[in-house]
């Protein structure tokens, strides 16, 4: 049974854009910042030296002695899983001479520098600086405390199965930071889910916040993806910003462009090409619909009772079955894809049982002009299952491209054509339209941040 008011209701009865007051919204984004170095600079030091990060998964790094490295333009960070299961974040910094310790991914008893081989307890404590030829102690030969001398620490922490890293030692909690989004997101589990299919990470010739931007309109459908016109009714879609993150959601299966059940019905029978796992939840479906069929096979369904309904309830059933508990999720989170935008860089579909992730993080270089993206596809699946499922992330070699679904295709190209656009210096600032309305909040977000000179208690 469902619980009285899930907190994902506050979703479910947003405001459409109809009853939105723009008043406070910019609809307009200066176009500097999408190609200058200096924005580019600003943005390093105001935002990105200060925010809460997604640096990972938690499966990354399951075991004790596992570590991870997380790089964010210049700066390195490695993720520790220590022997005490705690997930800790340090500067990927040797105490000796500034050495880089790791690199990429691995597993270690303790992190050994290869520079001249001083190592690290997995909680960063300095535990042995090889000395040869030289018997003294340590504190003589080095001129120091040895407890002065861990590893850097910086804050780590983790929600929905996400490692969060800021590199602001003085950051005030992740869950301060994330807010409402914490109690709206917690039903889906998402901790509990795994990458499965898709999980590539690839350079993308546009600054990040283009990835970002063309995630949260769904205004480009009709320019770039015109096979998805009429899969979602825009009149319908609702909007709730929660500080400087967002979600929107428009009900999947609803009747403004299809006049018949059956269009209804074909349309929900395409969702897995998106969604796997919906088509776990298609036989129920279709048994359901079963019972609403005449003799001749026509569909009648008493008033009241719609495809999305019927989807709902099979899918229900199908989590259910396969043990995960949706007694959480709103009708709606069920079935419908709700649209969230974690500031600033992270964007999810999801719907019970299954999520696709876009992270975008700038040029490791500091290019404006280039960006990493980071599609991953998640699914739940029982404790059991998770680890064979696991899809390992795939690195894209530079000069390659990694062959995405139709959709995500349509985008790749689309924003390295926008960014050439953004390039042309008497272009002074893009205009949005009302469906474009989480851009101008994202964009006031990210001015709150790169204006701001004080660190943001937040
Ligand atoms: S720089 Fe790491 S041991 Fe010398
Ligand atoms: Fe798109």
């Amino acid at each position: 049974m469902s619980r009285v008011n899930p907190p994902g209701e506050r979703v479910d009865r947003a405001p459409l854009l109809s009853g939105i007051d723009f008043g406070p919204f910019r609809m307009r984004i200066p176009a500097e910042r999408y190609r200058s170095r200096e924005y580019q600079d600003r943005e390093r030091e105001r935002l990105w030296m200060r925010v809460w990060q997604v640096a990972g998964r938690q499966e990354d790094i399951p075991d004790p002695g596992d570590w991870m490295e997380y790089r964010i333009l210049d700066q390195s960070y490695v993720i520790v899983r220590g022997g005490d299961g705690e997930i800790r974040g340090f500067v990927n910094a040797c105490r000796h001479r500034g050495n880089a310790l790791c690199q990429g991914r691995g597993h270690a008893t303790r992190l050994v520098c290869p520079y001249h081989r001083w190592s690290y307890r997995l909680d960063g404590r300095l535990l042995a600086v090889s000395k040869p030829d030289y018997d003294g102690p340590v504190e003589e030969f080095v001129g120091r405390e040895k407890q002065e001398l861990g590893l850097i620490r910086v804050p780590v922490d983790c929600f929905a199965g996400f490692v969060f890293l800021n590199p602001d030692p003085g950051a005030a909690p992740l869950s301060g930071f994330l807010g409402e989004a914490v109690e709206l997101l917690a039903p889906y589990r998402v901790d509990e889910m795994v990458p499965h299919g898709l999980n590539v990470r690839e350079a993308v010739a546009c600054n990040w916040k283009v990835v970002l931007d063309a995630f949260q309109e769904g205004y480009h459908i009709q320019g770039v993806h015109p096979e998805l016109v009429g899969a979602m009714d825009e009149s319908l879609e609702r909007y709730r910003f929660c500080g400087d993150h967002s979600v929107a959601t428009a009900p999947f299966g609803t009747a403004k462009r299809r006049d018949s059940a059956e269009e209804l019905v074909a349309a929900i029978r395409r969702l897995p090409e998106t969604f796997p796992a919906v088509a776990d939840a298609l036989p129920g479906f279709d048994a359901l619909l079963e019972r609403h069929r005449g003799g001749d096979g026509v569909l009648a369904l008493p008033s009241g009772v719609t495809p999305r309904l019927l989807l709902q309830q099979a899918l229900r059933e199908s989590w259910d079955a396969k043990g995960l508990d949706v007694d959480e999720l709103t009708a709606s989170q069920l079935s419908d894809n709700h649209f969230w935008m974690l500031f600033p860089n992270f964007f999810m579909t999801i719907h019970a049982g299954e999520a696709t992730v876009i992270l975008a993080t700038p040029d490791p270089g500091g290019d404006p002009n280039r960006c990493f993206w980071h599609v991953m596809n998640l699914q739940w699946f029982p404790p059991h299952e998770r680890k064979e499922r696991r899809a390992e992330l795939v690195e894209v070699a530079e000069g390659d491209h990694f062959s995405y679904f139709l959709a995500l295709e349509q985008d790749f190209e689309q924003m390295a054509r926008q960014q050439r656009g953004l390039q042309n210096h008497a272009l002074e600032e893009l205009t949005l339209s009302r469906q474009e309305l989480r851009l101008a909040h994202f964009h006031a977000a990210l001015d709150r941040w790169v204006q701001s000179d004080r660190r943001r208690g937040r």
